[in-house]
């Protein structure tokens, strides 16, 4: 059975419902499945998993929220070279360049995308929240 975390920041409960979806969407595929808000997270728990989704909404200027989630990636970063992760995230005014540039930066740090993100603007509609399930069961 395949251990995986779900590890997330939610100002608003946009990128919370995704979350509590790709959770779902795991542990239907019968994986161990956890959530984690982000600061309850560290890196040290990486080793013990097979896979991570993250989820941050757009904040800041396209970036990722800098209080919480923001530090506890950069103290998980040299653990996800090899790992296999996911990125979801909500997002409003913009076009998605947070989760591009973010994409970016977790492939310079070795992590293996294991499908492609999900994305969707302010509160997930029933499709995002189906694309937040296959997200689970990919890295499930
Ligand atoms: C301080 C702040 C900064 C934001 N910056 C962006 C941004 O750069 N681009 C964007 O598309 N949306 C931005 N948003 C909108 C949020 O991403 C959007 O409301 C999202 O649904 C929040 O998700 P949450 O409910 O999980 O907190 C920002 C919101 C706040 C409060």
């Amino acid at each position: 059975m395949s251990k995986i975390a779900v590890v997330y920041w939610s100002g608003t409960g946009n990128t919370e419902a995704m979350a509590k979806a790709v959770l779902r969407g795991a542990q239907n595929k019968g994986a161990s499945a956890e959530l984690f808000e982000a600061s309850a997270f560290e890196a040290e728990k990486l080793a013990g998993l097979d896979a991570v989704a993250f989820g941050c909404p757009a904040m800041g200027s396209e970036a990722l929220e800098d209080g919480e989630f923001e530090p506890m990636f950069e103290s998980c970063k040299p653990a996800l070279k090899g790992k296999t992760i996911a990125l979801f995230g909500s997002y409003g005014w913009g076009d998605g360049e947070w989760m591009r540039t973010w994409e970016d930066d977790c492939r310079a740090s070795g992590a293996v995308l294991a499908c492609d993100s999900v994305i969707c603007n302010d509160a997930p509609d029933d499709e995002a929240l189906e694309a937040c399930k296959a997200l689970g069961a990919a890295l499930a």
